[in-house]
């Protein structure tokens, strides 16, 4: 008979965790006339998961991802991500932090207008220091279908192409967090469509955690798990 072997627990601890908010608050707005937008947002995401956010306009979501990704101080409450502290971090360490580590995608593109395609993809990891980024630039522009565009400016390039070159630009330095506010909010459903399948491949390939936010059921659908916010808290968690 083999012998019985002693059988340890898995605990997940936090430094597995891709995010680990406790009672986290935002307040903005001047001192005298104080916006609660965050009031108390309890939240555990692990790496790799897929996550969608949704919730009305002017329920938080995007003061919510603004503050998971660094892009903004919480008022209160406790921050991990990927095991580092935000909550106690001033702003410089925040950017630092966030560096390569956490790859951005906006409903608006927000390209360098005076960069081309392989220049606002590039020029992120010149400034991280990385050696060939260049050559990673191009590569990545490649798998989003951008490898003909490369000298092109964004205003030679039509949406879904900006798009494709914000999501080259998030995915490339190989990111543990991908965060994507209404990432196929300014584009016709076809693209969206395109730009959805493109999102998620990249981040198959990576592996990265994902947090999206969306109105648009088809990219929700691709979330294992599907979180709502309203009056400033997580109101539903539900897995997909
Ligand atoms: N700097 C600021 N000062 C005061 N209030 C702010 C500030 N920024 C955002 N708000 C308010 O915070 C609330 C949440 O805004 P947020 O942009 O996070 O919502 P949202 O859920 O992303 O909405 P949408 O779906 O329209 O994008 C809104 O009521 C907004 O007016
Ligand atoms: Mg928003």
């Amino acid at each position: 008979m083999q012998p019985v072997l002693p059988c340890h627990r898995i605990r997940v601890t936090t430094s597995q965790a891709a995010i680990s908010a406790r009672n986290l608050t935002l307040a903005l707005g001047s001192d005298d006339a104080p916006v609660e937008i965050l009031r108390g947002i309890d939240l555990d995401i692990a790496r790799g998961e897929t996550v969608a956010l949704l919730g009305p306009s002017g329920s938080g979501k995007s003061s919510l991802m603004a503050v998971l990704s660094g892009l903004e101080r919480a008022s209160g409450g406790s921050l991990l991500v990927a095991g580092q502290d935000f909550a106690t971090m001033d702003e410089d360490a925040l950017a630092h932090a966030r560096r390569g580590r956490i790859g951005i995608v906006l409903q608006a593109f927000h390209l360098l207008p005076t960069m081309t395609a392989l220049e606002n993809v590039a020029t992120p990891m010149e400034l991280a220091g990385e050696n060939d980024a260049q050559a990673r630039a191009q590569a990545e522009l490649e798998a989003v279908g951008l490898g003909h565009r490369l000298g092109h400016y964004p205003q030679q390039l039509s949406g879904g192409e900006q798009q494709r070159v914000a999501i080259a630009r998030a995915t490339a330095p190989r990111p543990d967090l991908i965060f994507a506010d209404e990432p196929t909010g300014n584009l016709d459903a076809a693209t969206g469509h395109e730009i959805v399948e493109l999102l998620f491949a990249r981040r198959e390939e990576t592996g990265a955690t994902l947090l999206v936010i969306t109105h648009d059921p088809e990219l929700a659908g691709h979330c294992k798990r599907v979180l709502t916010l309203g009056d400033g808290v997580i109101a539903t968690d539900t897995a997909a």
